[in-house]
């Protein structure tokens, strides 16, 4: 899908390398590629921590990493050998003594590519960024890649953008949405743009509403300190789900090219209607989920999570209603909904069509519009519902049948995992499935003022059970219109 060159011989160098990211996601991700063919055989990953570990320690953490993670299921020996053989560690300190720097200026080639991944909290990059520079480690070519969250409101994000720009120029600055990388995301702008028959609909006079949901069952995990200063609406809503909203919203961009695509992106979240004061309280819940069991097992309330106070306001859920106020959209309802705790772990597009302007079939049982739902995870697909006849002699009857392309059935391959995608396309330097500084900032343009109406006028989190469909005032707000989420009425 990526616009890739040939692999290139890279020093990717990871800062926070022995950290959560690297260990669940980067470094698997790095060994499926080489396992499968797609990293140069002489790219190399230095990770860069301050834990003063030896390369061997350093190799065997990442050997068990790789081991335990779901994707990989099997190692083989020869594989992991290779892979491992690329491996080293390097202490650096990034505020501290300059010996740090100099190790890993020893430690990398000046022959190759280099890309910096700042697997670190947002704050010490302008740091590190300024550190790589002084340190002479930045040349023509390299690139740096940063994690999500990027700041907590657009005056943080914007000071991130500018520490890390005043040291790499925007076009090598490579942000990271993992929902992007995701396979059924891709195929989303496949299916709007390589196929003929869904543009004529994809508007305001054939699309009633979108659903945009991303469910999970497990909860903040050992993240709650991160998590109870971030929220649901920062961690999920600010990134994932408005990039969601964008690439389902947005117009046709002219080319397949990195500004094309990102450009009708920034017009997408430039065109939102501002969710600000009364329609605040109208148009988003918060939940905090309670006790609860989820798939069977007892699970704390958020507020008994380790790691952070009994008391918060943190949500652990959000719904709301956006607006895009352009031609293709005007009057259609973006619902967007996202919570931890959930009863299913569900992330999918749902658009759900208009009734028939007129019916044919007056005193049938009509059982309501067509869906067309992109699943992202699990059980990745496309599935559109139709209405046909029930079969039977008897009164004319409607059922709701679903036409399934599950990509599994169809594509007898694995699904590369999100970060494997990403990472090809930075060692390939293709940043089209990244953000942009200014859509990033676009985003934080429409979040700061829900956030900052939920704290003046002290809206706080309704809690749910865990393990439930999340808050009543989630079902309140789309019922408002007569409307159902999509999974009260999905075909079983
Ligand atoms: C991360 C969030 O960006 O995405 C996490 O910080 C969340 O809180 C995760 O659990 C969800 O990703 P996925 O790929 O499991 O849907």
């Amino acid at each position: 899908m990526s616009q890739q060159s040939a692999p290139h011989p890279t020093d990717l160098v990871v800062f926070g390398g022995t950290g959560d990211l690297s260990m669940r996601k980067l470094l698997p991700s790095l060994y499926l590629l080489d396992r499968d063919g797609h990293l140069d055989a002489r790219t190399r990953v230095v990770a860069v921590s301050r834990e003063g570990l030896t390369d061997a320690d350093f190799r065997d953490k990442a050997a068990a990493a790789v081991r335990g993670h779901r994707a990989v299921q099997v190692t083989e020996p020869d594989v992991l050998r290779r892979f491992l053989d690329r491996l080293s560690h390097v202490t650096v300190d990034v505020g501290g003594e300059q010996e740090g720097w100099d190790a890993l200026t020893g430690a990398l080639d000046p022959g190759r590519d280099r890309v910096f991944y700042l697997a670190v909290p947002p704050m010490i990059s302008g740091r590190i960024c300024h550190g790589l520079n002084e340190a002479g480690l930045v040349t023509g070519g390299s690139r740096v890649v940063m994690e999500k969250p990027l700041g907590r409101d657009l005056a943080s994000a914007r000071a991130v953008n500018d520490a890390v720009g005043a040291v790499f120029e925007e076009s090598r600055i490579y942000r990271i949405d993992h929902y992007l990388g995701k396979e059924t995301v891709q195929n989303l702008l496949v299916l709007r743009f390589a196929n003929v028959f869904l543009e004529p609909l994809w508007n305001s006079r054939w699309i009633d509403h979108v659903q945009i949901t991303a469910a999970e069952t497990v909860g903040v995990g050992g993240r709650r300190g991160y998590y109870d200063s971030a929220g649901a609406m920062r961690d999920m809503v600010q990134n994932h789900l408005l990039q969601l909203l964008c690439l389902t919203a947005m117009e046709p961009p002219a080319s397949y090219d990195r500004d094309a695509v990102r450009d009708e992106k920034l017009k997408v979240l430039q065109s939102l209607r501002p969710l600000t004061g009364d329609r605040v309280v109208e148009d988003t819940v918060r939940g905090q989920y309670g006790r609860g069991t989820v798939r069977g097992t007892e699970v704390l309330g958020y507020l008994d999570e380790p790691g952070g106070p009994a008391v918060s306001d943190t949500e652990t859920f959000v719904a709301l209603r956006a607006e895009i106020a352009n031609w293709r959209w005007a009057g259609v309802p973006f619902y967007l909904r996202t919570g931890k705790r959930m009863s299913h772990a569900r992330s999918e597009i749902v658009i759900r069509f208009r009734e028939v302007p007129h019916t044919i079939f007056p005193g049938t049982n009509l059982p309501g519009a067509g869906s067309l739902v992109i699943r992202l995870q699990p059980d990745e697909g496309i599935h559109l519902t139709t209405l046909a006849k029930a079969p039977g002699a008897g009164a004319l009857r409607l059922r709701s049948v679903p036409l399934e392309l599950s990509f599994a059935n169809t594509f007898a391959t694995r699904s590369p995992e999100a970060y494997e995608r990403l990472l090809t396309d930075v060692l390939a330097g293709d940043p089209t499935l990244f953000m942009r500084r200014d859509e990033v900032e676009a985003a934080w343009h429409w979040v700061d003022p829900v956030i900052e109406a939920w704290n003046g006028l002290s809206i706080t989190p309704e809690t749910y059970p865990a393990g439930s469909a999340g808050p009543a005032g989630a079902h309140r707000l789309i019922g408002r219109t007569g409307r159902t989420w999509y999974e009260e009425e999905r075909p079983r």
